[in-house]
């Protein structure tokens, strides 16, 4: 994705030339919420991967009209569409993954948080029907809050039996491309030569750069490295506010989504693949965390270490547990005490 540019003509054509796989493995990706902001240009970049054979649409309200839209643009991948409960078994039958960006966006004024009480129910809602209809698929979770939607979903997984935590991953990858696109400014390369890994959640201060740990070397002072990372972690609340009411970040989130779906697809198809991702996770006391993985055709193969931290660094991660450890138990107990 990162070689999108004026020069290419054909959506097949891009995607080739920025995907290391020419001949694809045949694999359904079904978008659900494929009709929001989001969904849109996620499914349009989808469309042009040649990774997929099926590209899945499914939405409670106009899936039909991205379907037909999106049908017409030369590319290898089929669209189907998908519009209302009863036909999301059809939509979901033989995915290899399912990404969820379904569910309402932040106003101006509103946490993540505040988005629980609707978000919630959907994204529990869609996973019983995963555990029904595509149990052995990857999902990849962008719905809001994060840090409490994922943990929502292991829990319905639980309940149906079928949870697989290596293949359950909650979609951090838009903080990772704000800390390669801040940090390349601040240092004054290019962002395609940048790359930062963004550990802990995805909400404020839950969310941590760990620039002791990025390639190129970041050599900023500790007052830059403060403001770099309040700037991450406000980076969401920056484009909601912008958006003055119409919504949160949809166009770089749907470019990270279609990265991140890459990885997962490029992994599904044998390559083995790093990606941050908000995941369950052992590698601290809490019990899910992001962090790298190694993702490979069963998942993720490697937690990877979190390496040493910086004393900002250090600092931010005792900061985030308290949040983060609730925003968990919030998740779990919506399924464990209903
Ligand atoms: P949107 O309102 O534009 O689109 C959401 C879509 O979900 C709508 O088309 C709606 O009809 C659909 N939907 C609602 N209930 C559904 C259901 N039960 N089944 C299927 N579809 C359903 O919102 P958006 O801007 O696309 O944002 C979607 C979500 O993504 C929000 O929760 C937002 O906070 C989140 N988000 C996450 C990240 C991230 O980094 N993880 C980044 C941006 C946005
Ligand atoms: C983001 O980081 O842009 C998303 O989580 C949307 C939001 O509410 O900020």
């Amino acid at each position: 994705l990162s070689h999108l540019g004026p020069q290419t003509s054909s959506a097949g054509g891009v995607y080739r030339q920025m995907s290391s796989a020419s001949t694809g493995p045949n694999l359904k990706v079904a978008v659900l919420g494929a009709a929001g902001g989001i969904g849109q240009p996620l499914a349009l970049l989808l469309k042009a991967s040649p990774l997929i054979s099926e590209l899945s649409l499914y939405d409670i309200v106009g899936t039909e009209g991205v379907g037909a839209d999106l049908s017409h643009i030369d590319s290898s991948p089929k669209v189907s569409s998908f519009t209302g409960a009863e036909k999301l078994p059809e939509a979901l039958y033989g995915s290899s993954l399912v990404v969820i960006p379904a569910g309402v966006p932040r106003k101006p004024g509103m946490t993540r948080d505040d988005l629980f009480n609707i978000n919630a129910g959907i994204v529990r809602d869609l996973c019983a029907a995963i555990a029904k209809y595509c149990p052995e698929a990857w999902v990849a979770i962008i719905s809001n809050p994060v840090n409490s939607t994922v943990p929502i979903a292991a829990e319905v997984f639980k309940k149906a039996g079928m949870y697989n935590p290596r293949k359950l991953l909650g979609v951090t990858k838009l903080d990772v491309l704000r800390a390669n696109t801040f940090v390349a400014d601040a240092i004054g390369v290019p962002p395609e030569r940048v790359s930062v890994p963004v550990i802990g959640g995805h909400a404020g201060i839950t969310i941590l750069p760990l620039f002791s740990q990025a390639t190129p070397r970041v050599d900023v002072s500790p007052e830059t490295a403060k403001a770099l990372t309040e700037r991450i972690q406000d980076a969401g609340t920056e484009v909601v506010k912008a958006k003055a009411g119409k919504g949160s970040a949809t166009l770089s989130m749907a470019y990270a989504a279609a990265k991140f779906a890459e990885s997962c697809l490029r992994a599904i198809a044998g390559e083995s693949v790093v990606e941050c991702a908000y995941v369950e996770s052992h590698l601290t006391e809490l019990p899910f965390f992001a962090s790298r993985v190694r993702l490979n055709r069963n998942g993720i193969e490697e937690y990877l270490p979190l390496g040493r931290f910086n004393d900002l660094e250090t600092a931010n991660f005792e900061a985030l547990k308290g949040e983060l450890r609730g925003s968990i138990k919030k998740g779990v107990d919506f399924i464990s005490k209903a």
